[in-house]
């Protein structure tokens, strides 16, 4: 990490925000870290620094062992229950409502399984990678109450002979396709894209800001590390979401 970024630096991003019709913000786990939700792999705190992807977000760890993947993600889930969005979250809401009443807009397109944008007032476009809060049928087309998410005991599907599973992306499987629909129709007509808080390294999640890049759409990245997609950023503001996020919206 290089310090914060200096003031021409957030002014320019602050410039290129203001000046752009439609701003689409494509967030990853940092964008939640400073809500207290752990980023995936962060050295040391990182989720797959302690735990292993193959067992928790595969399909082949579900069949192994459904419960301890259901107890994994219900823990999740309530520990989402005890965190709020924080200022970064809230300053993208907030750049939505100001957008909005100059005819602009903000889309948002995250990887994160958590509500914390929509909770900060934002709506969000795409859920790449599901969502925690909501379970679904294994096997049919059965969703759940979001509360059943925080069941200790695995639900059974009413309508059929399976079980409820948590509603996100694992490992090995296809991204939902309304999703991947919207987020590329956004992405590729935005007027500026703002890359918060991802390593960039999952795909094809993390090829999707290649789209604006080929399209000559600017793109802001802020994050404290640089990320495989940080070549692609006209402007890299290395510092966290909840701090610069504020400055530059
Ligand atoms: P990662 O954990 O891979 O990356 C988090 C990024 O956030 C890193 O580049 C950090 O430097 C950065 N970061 C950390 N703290 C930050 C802060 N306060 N502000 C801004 N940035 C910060 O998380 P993702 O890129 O989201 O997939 O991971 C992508 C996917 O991998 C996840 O959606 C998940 C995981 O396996 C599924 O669950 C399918």
């Amino acid at each position: 990490m290089s310090g914060s970024p200096s003031p021409s630096r957030l002014a320019l991003a602050a410039d290129l925000i203001r000046d752009a019709e439609h701003v689409c913000v494509f967030s990853g786990a940092g964008m939640s870290a400073e809500s207290g939700i752990p980023t995936f792999r962060d050295a040391l705190t990182g989720l797959w620094e302690n735990y292993r992807p193959e067992d928790l977000a595969t399909p082949e760890g579900w069949h192994r062992d459904p419960d301890l993947v259901w107890g994994w993600y219900r823990d999740r889930a309530a520990n989402l229950r005890k965190v709020e969005p924080n200022a970064g979250h809230r300053a993208l809401a907030e750049l939505g409502r100001t957008k909005r009443r100059t005819g602009g807009r903000v889309s948002i397109v995250t990887q994160n399984v958590d509500d914390l944008h929509e909770r900060a007032g934002s709506t969000v476009d795409a859920h790449l990678h599901g969502r925690i809060l909501g379970p679904r049928c294994e096997f049919c087309t059965y969703r759940g109450d979001p509360e059943l998410s925080l069941a200790t005991t695995r639900p059974r599907c009413p309508d059929c002979t399976g079980s409820l599973r948590p509603d996100v992306v694992w490992f090995g499987e296809m991204l939902p396709e309304r999703e991947w629909a919207a987020a590329t129709a956004t992405i590729e007509s935005c007027s500026a894209l703002l890359i918060v808080g991802t390593s960039g390294v999952v795909h094809p999640a993390a090829g999707l800001p290649l789209l604006a890049a080929e399209r000559g759409i600017p793109i802001i990245e802020v994050n404290p590390e640089p990320s495989a997609l940080t070549p692609l950023a006209a402007l890299h503001l290395e510092a966290a979401a909840a701090e610069v996020l504020p400055a530059i919206s």
